[in-house]
């Protein structure tokens, strides 16, 4: 039976008694993690949001108590009266904050039973991610999980006050309004009132921070969540959080050195890490050039290097005909490693293919000579040139891409690279290592839509003297946007905006975004942009990825309370889930979907 709680006030947390507590009287609270019965005398590892703390139950001090103790399970809920006191020698556990002490019990109240978990809570990895997930409560009560949110709190204060201290205002934007055009799909919300309209859940609070700067806050922040409908890796979640934020008559400079500040910060007081700053800078052409990525973790060598000019004439016929399209051929030179298996490269093919790569040449530069598939095709200059440039010796391993796009052979070079440092273990040369991208290209000719689009969003302000080359060669023009990137993770990105009107009608049609869809999607920050709009420029980090790498967590679901599965489900709280059709009708909606 469980005891009502009444006349009993909790002294201390469990995990803040030490042995300068010795002697006292205190009451504690809390699950019991453990119960051991050692014949006669009862412990229990109580547990509560501070730690553990060993209780123990002996018939010399109360034996109402010790007999009541008998009928304690894991994770029943207690309180109880006692008085600390050391270990007897030999048992005290170093590995506990608490282990030198231990409450000797003369009162327990049962304040409520448990069932049996269906898995224990005490540290142990054995149980599959779904069944965590549906009984997200009890995950939640893992003391290694508690402390990423412990972590994520820390950094949410942090951030506010690094902010706050920094003229930043914090402002709310609604989550019921239009169709943001970050590029994925919108979730939308049905209007009962008006029937067949719709409001989108911001994918960002993009036109809303603009409008601030507009209306003259001057900075502003605000940690918020986005909603996304996109297909979901370990790094993406349908809803997840961003430290949003704009700044008026600013330049990049000043953006990259109010984030660097205020990552030193974070580090230093959530991890006690000294990062360095200013951070490294890479134009997007450099980060795809050498690392193939546009996140690029530049922690380890291994560069991609352009040997066109040293095959462009080779027999290998697709080396040739790649440099006659206009394409490339890319390598890198895995050093020392001229010893991998067929296997092993095998599956480096593969993955090359997978990532867009019709193929990948391998070669072993071996004390015997050059041994690849295709070396016989080539000739001693041919390899004395790709020696030169690859800085390739005897014992190293080449591997080489050759296609028509430029973005295909970075892509696939650049995830084989990521391949290789997991497979062969490489060692970061530092822990944190942060670069900011800049100088992406503002637009991307899609071959699907036969059109330009937008590479980061439409408002990004193309580099000034990139203007002239809008009408002659967009592509070529480069934008005024910046990633920011730790570890070859991207953690944050934003832009420099347009403020003039002029510009922005030039970048609708190139875009092929007639002055109605335009007026129809974002004419209220058109409108805006014509009453005085002042220069202004922002940024948003990720806030779940960036807490993913502090914390070192896998997946982006260890570090939210209530995460979402691959497939956008809640499987606590079953969302999505069917609705009545009552609630349907009110909201005008038909359905077509059939739920098995
Ligand atoms: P962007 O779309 O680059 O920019 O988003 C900013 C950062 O948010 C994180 N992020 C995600 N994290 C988890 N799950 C997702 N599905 C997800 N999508 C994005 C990334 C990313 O760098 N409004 C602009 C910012 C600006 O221009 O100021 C924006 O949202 O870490
Ligand atoms: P194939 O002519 O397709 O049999 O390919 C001959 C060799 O060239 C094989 O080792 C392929 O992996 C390689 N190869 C094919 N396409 C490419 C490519 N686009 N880039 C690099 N190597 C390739």
């Amino acid at each position: 039976m469980s005891e009502p709680f009444t006349d009993i006030k909790r002294s201390h947390f469990c995990g803040d008694l030490r042995k300068e507590d010795i002697d006292k009287q205190v009451t504690v609270m809390g699950w019991v993690h453990r119960r051991r019965d050692h014949g006669g005398v009862i412990f229990v590892d109580l547990r509560d949001r501070r730690g553990l703390l060993q209780v123990a139950f002996n018939p010399g001090i109360s034996r109402a108590s010790l007999d009541k103790a008998h009928t304690l399970r894991s994770e029943y809920v207690i309180a109880v009266r006692g008085t600390v006191a050391h270990r007897p020698e030999g048992t005290v556990n170093p590995e506990l904050a608490t282990g030198e002490i231990e409450v000797l019990a003369d009162k327990l109240i049962i304040l409520n039973k448990s069932e049996t978990p269906p898995f224990e809570i005490s540290e142990r990895k054995d149980v599959s991610e779904s069944v965590c997930l549906k009984y997200r409560y009890l995950d939640l009560r893992r003391p290694s999980v508690q402390k990423i949110f412990f972590t994520r709190h820390q950094m949410y204060q942090v951030i506010r006050n690094f902010l706050s201290n920094n003229d930043f205002t914090e402002i709310e934007t609604p989550f019921l309004t239009k169709s943001t055009p970050e590029g994925a799909r919108d979730y939308l919300v049905p209007s009962r009132i008006e029937p067949g309209s719709y409001y989108a859940l911001p994918q960002s609070p993009q036109l809303f921070k603009q409008i601030l700067m507009l209306s003259g806050f001057d900075r502003y922040f605000q940690i918020v969540k986005c909603f996304r409908d996109e297909d979901l890796r370990a790094d993406r979640q349908p809803e997840f959080t961003q430290v949003d934020m704009e700044l008026s008559f600013i330049q990049e400079e000043d953006i990259y050195g109010i984030l660097e500040n205020m990552m030193k910060n974070v580090f230093k007081e959530v991890l006690s890490t000294d990062i360095e700053t200013p951070f490294s800078k890479l134009t997007y052409q450099d980060a795809m050039e050498r690392f193939g990525l546009d996140s690029p973790d530049t922690r380890f060598p291994l560069e991609l290097k352009d040997i066109t000019s040293a095959v462009k004439n080779s027999s290998f016929k697709v080396f040739s005909q790649v440099a006659e399209k206009g394409g490339v051929i890319k390598g890198i030179n895995v050093k020392n490693r001229s010893g991998l298996s067929r296997k092993e490269l095998d599956d480096i093919i593969e993955l090359a293919k997978i990532h867009g790569a019709g193929g990948l040449v391998w070669i072993k530069l071996t004390d015997d000579g050059w041994q690849s598939p295709v070396a016989k095709f080539l000739t001693e200059t041919e390899k004395s040139d790709i020696s030169r440039i690859m800085e390739a010796g005897a014992g190293d391993l080449l591997l080489m891409v050759a296609d028509p796009s430029f973005n295909t052979v970075c892509n696939s070079l650049g995830h084989v690279r990521l391949h290789l440092v997991k497979r062969l273990n490489l060692q970061p040369s530092k822990k944190f290592q942060f670069t900011w991208i800049t100088e992406f290209p503002l637009l991307d000719y899609s071959e699907e839509e036969k059109r330009w689009v937008a590479v980061h969003h439409p408002f990004t302000s193309p580099v000034e003297k990139d203007l002239p080359l809008l009408e002659s060669d967009p592509g070529k023009v480069r934008a005024r946007a910046y990633d920011l990137v730790l570890n070859g993770s991207e953690i944050g990105g934003g832009s420099i905006r347009i403020h003039r009107q002029n510009i922005q009608s030039r970048i609708f049609e190139l875009l092929g975004i007639g002055s109605q869809e335009a007026s129809l999607k974002f004419g209220f920050l058109l409108d805006a942009l014509k009453y005085g709009a002042p220069p202004h420029g922002g940024i948003a980090l990720g806030l779940d990825r960036l807490i993913m790498l502090m914390t070192g967590a896998e997946s982006i679901r260890d570090v939210i309370a209530f995460p979402k599965t691959q497939k956008a489900a809640c499987l606590m709280s079953q969302a999505p889930s069917p609705v009545d059709s009552r609630q349907l009708r009110e909201l005008h909606i038909k359905s077509t979907g059939i739920k098995k």
